[in-house]
Protein backbone atom coordinates (compact mmCIF):
# COMPACT_ATOMS: atom_id res chain seq x y z
CA UNK A 1 0.00 0.00 0.00
CA UNK A 2 1.40 3.50 -1.08
CA UNK A 3 1.57 7.06 1.34
CA UNK A 4 -1.18 8.19 -0.41
CA UNK A 5 -3.75 4.76 -0.46
CA UNK A 6 -3.68 4.62 3.58
CA UNK A 7 -5.33 7.86 3.76
CA UNK A 8 -8.18 7.09 0.92
CA UNK A 9 -12.11 7.82 2.55
CA UNK A 10 -13.95 6.88 -0.34
CA UNK A 11 -12.82 6.12 -4.14
CA UNK A 12 -15.09 5.59 -7.45
CA UNK A 13 -12.98 4.91 -10.65
CA UNK A 14 -10.77 8.22 -11.56
CA UNK A 15 -12.11 9.86 -8.49
CA UNK A 16 -10.72 9.47 -4.94
CA UNK A 17 -11.63 11.26 -1.83
CA UNK A 18 -8.36 11.15 0.82
CA UNK A 19 -6.95 12.88 3.67
CA UNK A 20 -4.91 16.43 2.75
CA UNK A 21 -1.28 15.56 2.35
CA UNK A 22 1.80 18.19 2.57
CA UNK A 23 2.55 17.18 -1.16
CA UNK A 24 -1.12 18.60 -1.77
CA UNK A 25 -0.62 22.23 -0.67
CA UNK A 26 0.87 23.70 -3.94
CA UNK A 27 -1.64 22.60 -6.66
CA UNK A 28 -3.88 23.73 -3.43
CA UNK A 29 -2.34 27.21 -3.30
CA UNK A 30 -2.52 27.18 -7.07
CA UNK A 31 -6.34 26.53 -7.25
CA UNK A 32 -7.59 28.92 -4.72
CA UNK A 33 -5.03 31.08 -5.92
CA UNK A 34 -8.22 32.22 -8.55
CA UNK A 35 -10.49 35.02 -8.79
CA UNK A 36 -13.43 32.71 -10.46
CA UNK A 37 -12.89 30.13 -7.25
CA UNK A 38 -12.75 32.51 -4.67
CA UNK A 39 -15.85 34.20 -5.14
CA UNK A 40 -17.49 31.66 -4.21
CA UNK A 41 -15.81 30.97 -1.49
CA UNK A 42 -16.11 32.05 2.40
CA UNK A 43 -13.38 34.66 3.62
CA UNK A 44 -11.41 31.66 4.77
CA UNK A 45 -9.98 31.05 1.39
CA UNK A 46 -9.01 34.39 1.16
CA UNK A 47 -7.87 36.34 -2.56
CA UNK A 48 -4.75 36.43 -2.91
CA UNK A 49 -4.56 33.05 -1.17
CA UNK A 50 -0.68 32.19 -0.57
CA UNK A 51 1.38 29.37 0.13
CA UNK A 52 1.20 30.57 3.66
CA UNK A 53 -2.66 30.66 3.71
CA UNK A 54 -2.39 26.40 2.20
CA UNK A 55 0.15 26.09 5.31
CA UNK A 56 -2.15 27.57 7.84
CA UNK A 57 -5.49 25.48 6.09
CA UNK A 58 -3.64 22.33 6.70
CA UNK A 59 -2.04 22.84 9.84
CA UNK A 60 -5.64 23.97 10.75
CA UNK A 61 -7.30 20.12 9.35
CA UNK A 62 -4.16 18.42 10.83
CA UNK A 63 -5.57 20.01 14.03
CA UNK A 64 -8.94 18.39 13.73
CA UNK A 65 -10.37 15.30 15.57
CA UNK A 66 -12.40 14.31 13.74
CA UNK A 67 -11.09 15.18 10.11
CA UNK A 68 -14.03 16.93 8.19
CA UNK A 69 -11.54 18.48 5.19
CA UNK A 70 -10.09 16.54 2.55
CA UNK A 71 -8.72 16.45 -0.61
CA UNK A 72 -10.48 15.51 -4.31
CA UNK A 73 -8.04 13.02 -6.06
CA UNK A 74 -8.44 12.67 -10.15
CA UNK A 75 -6.49 10.19 -11.75
CA UNK A 76 -3.90 10.59 -8.97
CA UNK A 77 -3.19 13.83 -9.03
CA UNK A 78 -4.93 16.53 -6.01
CA UNK A 79 -7.43 18.73 -8.04
CA UNK A 80 -9.21 20.59 -5.05
CA UNK A 81 -10.71 20.40 -1.78
CA UNK A 82 -14.30 18.58 0.11
CA UNK A 83 -15.37 18.94 3.55
CA UNK A 84 -18.12 17.64 5.60
CA UNK A 85 -18.69 19.13 8.65
CA UNK A 86 -20.96 18.29 11.53
CA UNK A 87 -22.82 20.46 13.60
CA UNK A 88 -23.01 20.98 17.65
CA UNK A 89 -26.06 21.18 20.11
CA UNK A 90 -29.75 20.55 17.97
CA UNK A 91 -27.97 20.65 14.90
CA UNK A 92 -25.54 17.89 15.38
CA UNK A 93 -27.07 15.58 13.26
CA UNK A 94 -26.62 18.05 10.48
CA UNK A 95 -23.33 18.49 8.61
CA UNK A 96 -22.52 21.50 5.96
CA UNK A 97 -20.74 20.11 2.49
CA UNK A 98 -18.30 22.41 1.17
CA UNK A 99 -16.09 21.92 -2.08
CA UNK A 100 -13.84 23.43 -4.93
CA UNK A 101 -11.61 22.01 -7.68
CA UNK A 102 -9.30 23.67 -10.09
CA UNK A 103 -10.53 25.37 -12.98
CA UNK A 104 -8.64 23.15 -15.82
CA UNK A 105 -10.75 20.65 -14.01
CA UNK A 106 -14.39 21.66 -14.38
CA UNK A 107 -17.04 20.37 -15.98
CA UNK A 108 -15.98 17.21 -16.16
CA UNK A 109 -17.94 15.19 -13.55
CA UNK A 110 -15.78 15.24 -11.06
CA UNK A 111 -17.42 17.48 -7.87
CA UNK A 112 -20.13 15.54 -8.72
CA UNK A 113 -18.26 12.41 -8.03
CA UNK A 114 -16.88 13.40 -5.29
CA UNK A 115 -20.28 15.15 -3.81
CA UNK A 116 -21.93 11.61 -4.01
CA UNK A 117 -18.81 10.27 -2.79
CA UNK A 118 -18.65 12.20 0.82
CA UNK A 119 -22.36 11.98 0.76
CA UNK A 120 -22.66 8.18 1.07
CA UNK A 121 -19.38 8.06 3.03
CA UNK A 122 -21.23 10.67 5.57
CA UNK A 123 -24.49 9.00 6.07
CA UNK A 124 -22.69 5.59 6.55
CA UNK A 125 -19.69 6.56 9.20
CA UNK A 126 -21.21 9.79 10.52
CA UNK A 127 -24.03 9.45 12.92
CA UNK A 128 -26.17 11.89 10.99
CA UNK A 129 -29.25 12.76 8.86
CA UNK A 130 -29.01 15.67 7.02
CA UNK A 131 -26.24 17.04 4.91
CA UNK A 132 -26.60 20.62 3.82
CA UNK A 133 -25.13 23.53 2.03
CA UNK A 134 -25.53 27.55 1.23
CA UNK A 135 -24.87 28.28 -2.51
CA UNK A 136 -23.62 32.09 -3.24
CA UNK A 137 -27.12 32.94 -5.88
CA UNK A 138 -24.81 33.35 -8.87
CA UNK A 139 -23.02 29.55 -8.45
CA UNK A 140 -25.14 27.55 -11.25
CA UNK A 141 -22.51 24.85 -11.35
CA UNK A 142 -22.45 24.13 -7.87
CA UNK A 143 -26.10 24.56 -7.72
CA UNK A 144 -26.39 21.70 -10.44
CA UNK A 145 -23.52 19.74 -8.89
CA UNK A 146 -26.38 19.57 -6.03
CA UNK A 147 -29.30 18.54 -7.64
CA UNK A 148 -27.40 16.33 -10.20
CA UNK A 149 -26.40 14.53 -6.26
CA UNK A 150 -30.34 14.41 -5.22
CA UNK A 151 -30.23 17.60 -3.32
CA UNK A 152 -33.17 19.67 -3.02
CA UNK A 153 -33.44 23.24 -2.89
CA UNK A 154 -34.99 24.46 0.30
CA UNK A 155 -34.83 27.68 0.46
CA UNK A 156 -33.15 31.65 -0.10
CA UNK A 157 -31.86 33.11 2.85
CA UNK A 158 -31.98 36.93 1.54
CA UNK A 159 -29.00 38.40 1.55
CA UNK A 160 -27.48 36.70 4.18
CA UNK A 161 -24.12 36.73 2.09
CA UNK A 162 -21.34 39.86 2.19
CA UNK A 163 -19.23 39.38 -0.33
CA UNK A 164 -16.49 42.08 -2.06
CA UNK A 165 -18.90 44.48 -0.42
CA UNK A 166 -21.73 43.39 -1.56
CA UNK A 167 -24.72 41.32 -0.38
CA UNK A 168 -26.12 38.46 -2.13
CA UNK A 169 -29.07 36.14 -1.73
CA UNK A 170 -27.82 32.41 -0.30
CA UNK A 171 -29.54 29.29 -1.89
CA UNK A 172 -30.01 27.09 0.85
CA UNK A 173 -29.69 22.78 -0.37
CA UNK A 174 -30.27 19.71 1.66
CA UNK A 175 -30.35 16.01 0.90
CA UNK A 176 -31.82 14.01 3.49
CA UNK A 177 -30.82 10.32 5.11
CA UNK A 178 -32.77 7.35 3.48
CA UNK A 179 -33.00 5.09 5.82
C1 LIG B 1 -18.77 24.64 -8.67
C2 LIG B 1 -17.70 23.62 -8.97
C3 LIG B 1 -17.34 22.90 -7.67
C4 LIG B 1 -18.26 22.61 -9.99
O1 LIG B 1 -17.33 21.58 -10.16
P1 LIG B 1 -17.29 20.69 -11.50
O2 LIG B 1 -16.37 19.56 -11.22
O3 LIG B 1 -17.03 21.56 -12.66
O4 LIG B 1 -18.79 20.16 -11.54
P2 LIG B 1 -19.39 19.02 -12.49
O5 LIG B 1 -18.58 18.95 -13.73
O6 LIG B 1 -19.54 17.80 -11.68
O7 LIG B 1 -20.83 19.61 -12.80
C5 LIG B 1 -21.00 20.95 -13.22
C6 LIG B 1 -22.39 21.14 -13.78
O8 LIG B 1 -22.70 22.54 -13.79
C7 LIG B 1 -23.02 22.94 -15.13
N1 LIG B 1 -22.59 24.31 -15.27
C8 LIG B 1 -21.34 24.79 -15.34
N2 LIG B 1 -21.37 26.14 -15.47
C9 LIG B 1 -22.68 26.49 -15.45
C10 LIG B 1 -23.37 27.73 -15.54
N3 LIG B 1 -22.70 28.88 -15.66
N4 LIG B 1 -24.72 27.72 -15.50
C11 LIG B 1 -25.41 26.57 -15.38
N5 LIG B 1 -24.81 25.34 -15.28
C12 LIG B 1 -23.46 25.32 -15.33
C13 LIG B 1 -22.27 21.96 -16.00
O9 LIG B 1 -22.80 21.95 -17.30
C14 LIG B 1 -22.53 20.67 -15.21
O10 LIG B 1 -23.85 20.20 -15.36
P3 LIG B 1 -24.28 19.04 -16.44
O11 LIG B 1 -23.48 17.82 -16.04
O12 LIG B 1 -25.73 18.90 -16.24
O13 LIG B 1 -23.87 19.55 -17.78
C15 LIG B 1 -16.41 24.24 -9.56
O14 LIG B 1 -16.79 25.05 -10.65
C16 LIG B 1 -15.68 25.10 -8.56
O15 LIG B 1 -14.85 24.61 -7.80
N6 LIG B 1 -15.99 26.40 -8.53
C17 LIG B 1 -15.35 27.35 -7.61
C18 LIG B 1 -15.64 27.05 -6.14
C19 LIG B 1 -17.09 26.78 -5.85
O16 LIG B 1 -17.98 27.30 -6.49
N7 LIG B 1 -17.32 25.93 -4.85
C20 LIG B 1 -18.65 25.62 -4.41
C21 LIG B 1 -19.06 26.59 -3.36
S1 LIG B 1 -20.68 26.19 -2.78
Amino acid sequence: MTETQKHIIAADGDVVLRNLLDADLEKMCAYANNDKVSINLTDAFPNPFTMEDAKNFKKMVDSQNPVTFFAIQYRGDYVGNISLSPGVDVYRKSAEIGYFIGQPFWNQGITTQAVHLITEWGFRHLDIMRIFTGIFEFNKASQRVLEKCGFEKEGIFRKSIFKNDTFFDEIRFAKIKVE
